[in-house]
Parts: C-alpha cells; structure tokens; sequence
C-alpha cells in the first residue's frame, strides 16, 4: 500500500515564459501553440510515484505573470511547500531571467523558510535562438541554494524530470 502526501507548489514567472505549458505537459501531456494568458490563476494536481510506498501529490497554483496580477501572488506563495520559477531561454537575461531572480528574492523574504524552490529555464527546444546562458541560470541557481533545470513543456524534454526532483526534496515522513 502506498501513502500519499500532499504539497503546495506555485508557479512564478514573466508572463509568456510558459508556466500553463509546464502544467499542462506535466499534468494532461498537453501543449498547445496559442496558450492564453492566464487570468488570476489555475489550480491543478497531479500526483507521482516517488517509490513503491511513497506517492506525492501536488496542488499547484498557477499563477498569472501579467503585471496587473502581481499583487495576488503572495496568497498562492505563502502556504508553498515548493516553488518553480520559470524564465524563457530565448529572452535577453535583463527581461525575464531578471523576473525569476526577483521573485526569488520576494520568496526568500516572504515565504516559508524551508520552501523548495526550483529556477526553471524553459523553451529549450528553442535553443538555436537562446540568448540566456544555460550557466547564468546555474550559476545563480548555486549561489542561492536553488534547484534548476532548462526544460520544454514543447517537446516536453525535463518537465517530468523536473517535478520528480523536486518530489524527492520534499519530506515524507
Ligand atoms: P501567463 O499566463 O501570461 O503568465 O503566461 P505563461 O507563463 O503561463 O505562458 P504560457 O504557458 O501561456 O505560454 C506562452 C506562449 O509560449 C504560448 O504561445 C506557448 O505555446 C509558448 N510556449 C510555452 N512553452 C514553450 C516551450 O517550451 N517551447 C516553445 N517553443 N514555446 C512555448
Ligand atoms: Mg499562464
């Protein structure tokens, strides 16, 4: 018999980085070209096998990047147990590998201490146009004790992965 935990995880991020897409991927292995914009924010849950006795469970707040919406986010963040934050690897860093880094310092100031927060560069199958380098992201990501990860809620390339690492970094005692 395998037990379930539950755990809050949010998504956060420019809007267009591809945090739906992520979800979508990861909870229906869905994608779709012409994605709306989010308005406030979805709810999902998907849960994953982290061994033979251990299921996770994830409730994820997907929240919109719109600037207009960016005053809701702390309601989503502050109960997180893990949070992926996601930039566009096809952005100049100034633009939304900037965002990421603030909403990791806005999580470092206002969210649970023990929160597991994962940095996520997206759209990889758009490698040939990158114009944010995969080791900026890591490089960051170590200096702050974060995960990271590129990955493409296209191709679907390390969006499994991605949830499943942080899966294994959360307590399920
Ligand atoms: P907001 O809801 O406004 O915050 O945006 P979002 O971060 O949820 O972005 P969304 O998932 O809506 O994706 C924005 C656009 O990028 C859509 O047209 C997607 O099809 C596209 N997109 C998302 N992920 C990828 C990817 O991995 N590769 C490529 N090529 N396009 C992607
Ligand atoms: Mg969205």
């Amino acid at each position: 018999m395998s037990r379930t935990t539950s755990f809050k995880l949010v998504l956060l991020g420019e809007s267009a980085v591809g945090k739906s897409s992520l979800v979508l991927r990861f909870v229906r292995n869905e994608f779709s070209d012409f994605r709306e914009s989010t308005i406030g924010a979805a709810f999902l849950t998907q849960t994953v096998n982290l061994d033979e006795n251990t299921a996770i469970k994830f409730e994820i707040w997907d929240t919109a990047g719109q600037e207009r919406y960016k005053s809701l986010a702390p309601i989503y963040f502050r109960n997180s147990n893990a949070a992926v934050i996601v930039y566009d690897i096809t952005q100049p860093p100034e633009t939304s590998f900037e965002k990421a880094k603030s909403w990791v310092r806005e999580l470092q100031r206002q969210a649970d201490p023990s929160i597991v927060i994962m940095l996520v560069g997206n759209k990889a199958d758009l490698a040939a146009n990158r114009k944010t380098p995969k080791e900026m992201g890591e490089q960051y990501a170590q200096e702050e004790g974060l995960l990271f990860a590129e990955a493409s809620a296209k191709s679907g390339t390390g969006v499994e992965e991605l949830f499943m690492e942080i899966a294994r970094k959360l307590p399920t005692n």
